[in-house]
């Protein structure tokens, strides 16, 4: 189903359109997590995930010395995104598949490098936008698109995840809104460079995403949906959240 957000963002015209992967379903219609198409996906998919995590572990701590009169806050986020990579990966070993660790950290890679960037010129708002925006936006989408094809282990693992990436991306947008005047320029520039590297990540994973029962097209939708409301949040005009999102999310 092709999905149109809010802000005109078409996701089909975001990621490539080939015929679906046909995965191998159960009686009940459910991806069969047996099989040996499902099982690799899956480990592809978790091992993005679980780099994810690590890296916002790693992004928070990072935050809390950039920002210490919120150090002791940040640190407990981080702790939180330490304790979703481990559960997380229990969800992979309780299938008895190996996470695809090597080829996440690549995927993940520009993005993580844009954050160091951001951290090594001082630029705090550029930093915040990317884990707290982005990366939660963007978590809160796939980990909701994730959890009506969840199996019964990674289920309640996934619901509880989901809460807590909800409070991390409330940090971020209270943040920006308290100083939007003087981040506004900020969050745009790094918007316009980190999320076409974040779509990148998405990309990659179309099919494998279709093969575990997840719909990319909703997926991107949602989180075009969310980011947007996350701009208007902290303080864009909704006409100009939404010339934003469609400008870096084309570029
Ligand atoms: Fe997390
Ligand atoms: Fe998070």
């Amino acid at each position: 189903m092709t999905v149109t957000t809010d802000c005109q963002i078409k996701p089909a015209a975001l990621i490539h359109q080939e015929p679906p992967i046909s995965a191998d379903n159960c009686a009940d219609g459910r991806p069969d997590t047996d099989s040996e198409t499902y099982r690799q996906a899956y480990g592809r998919i978790n091992g993005v995930v679980v780099v994810g995590e690590t890296l916002a572990h790693h992004h928070f701590r990072r935050l809390a010395r950039a920002i210490p009169a919120d150090g002791a806050e940040l640190l407990r986020l981080g702790q939180m995104e330490g304790n979703h990579a481990r559960q997380l990966s229990e969800c992979a070993r309780n299938l008895g598949v190996r996470p695809d660790i090597r080829l996440a950290k690549q995927l993940f890679a520009p993005l993580h490098q844009l954050f160091r960037q951001c951290d090594e010129r001082g630029d705090i708002p550029g930093c915040v936008v990317i884990q707290c925006l982005i990366v939660e936006c963007f978590a809160v989408a796939a980990y909701r698109n994730y959890l009506p094809v969840a199996d019964a282990f990674a289920r309640p693992i996934t619901a509880a995840v989901l809460e807590d990436e909800s409070e991390h991306l409330d940090y971020g947008e209270v943040w920006l809104k308290q100083r939007f005047a003087a981040v506004q320029a900020a969050v745009s520039a790094i918007c316009l460079q980190a999320l076409p590297t974040t779509l990148g990540i998405l990309r990659a994973l179309v099919d494998d995403m279709r093969v575990i029962g997840m719909d990319p097209y909703e997926l991107v939708a949602s989180f075009g949906e969310g980011f947007q409301h996350s701009l208007e949040t902290i303080g864009f005009g909704s006409s100009e959240a939404a010339r934003l999102l469609r400008r870096a999310m084309t570029a």
